[in-house]
């Protein structure tokens, strides 16, 4: 089991003038996995906001935070750039397999700067704002995260992938 939480990016969302959708689209899609959220809030695209949130989430050790929102080429989209500051270290195969997997349904997959990256034990992913977006990037990364979180973890240094009952290892 790992901890979650969701870190929701938008001036509107936390205005109360919209409905935040994109947040319970990811817990649907990581209700798949062993996983609990244990905290979530929608803050504003202001940079020291969200590095200070992601900075007390991975001091909690957390075990993977999602933002969803401020990836993209607007003038207030700095969500890349707050988690830039923070982490420690880059995992940029998770960005790549957003990018390359969802390029294949929509064009604009490209115009997303989602980074993702570690802060102490905790992974952090960054994921674009809208609801199918964010299912559709985060789908895209699931059958590697909890090997990713075990190994954060320190709990596995078996790098195999799982294989159903009744199938031959190695
Ligand atoms: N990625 C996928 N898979 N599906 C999408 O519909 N939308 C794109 C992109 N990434 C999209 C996507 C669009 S339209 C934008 S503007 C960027 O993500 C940035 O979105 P954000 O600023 O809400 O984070």
């Amino acid at each position: 089991m790992f901890t979650v939480g969701i870190l929701t990016i938008s001036d509107m969302g936390y205005r109360g003038q919209r409905v935040d959708t994109s947040s319970a689209e990811i817990r649907e899609v990581l209700s798949h996995l062993d996983s609990a959220v244990i905290k979530y809030e929608i803050v504003p695209d202001e940079k020291d906001v969200i590095a200070r949130k992601l900075i007390d989430w991975a001091d909690e050790k957390i075990d993977l935070i999602v933002t969803t929102g401020g990836t993209g080429l607007a003038a207030r989209d700095v969500t890349p750039e707050a988690t830039l500051e923070v982490v420690e270290k880059l995992v940029p195969g998770l960005a790549e397999a957003m990018r390359a997997e969802t390029l294949k349904k929509t064009p604009y997959a490209m115009l997303s700067r989602a980074v993702a990256g570690i802060r102490g034990s905790t992974l952090i992913v960054n994921l674009p704002g809208s609801p199918k977006a964010v299912r559709e990037c985060l789908e895209a990364i699931l059958p590697a995260l909890p090997h990713a979180i075990a190994i954060l973890k320190g709990q596995t240094s078996d790098h195999r992938l799982p294989q159903p009952i009744g199938e031959k290892t190695g």
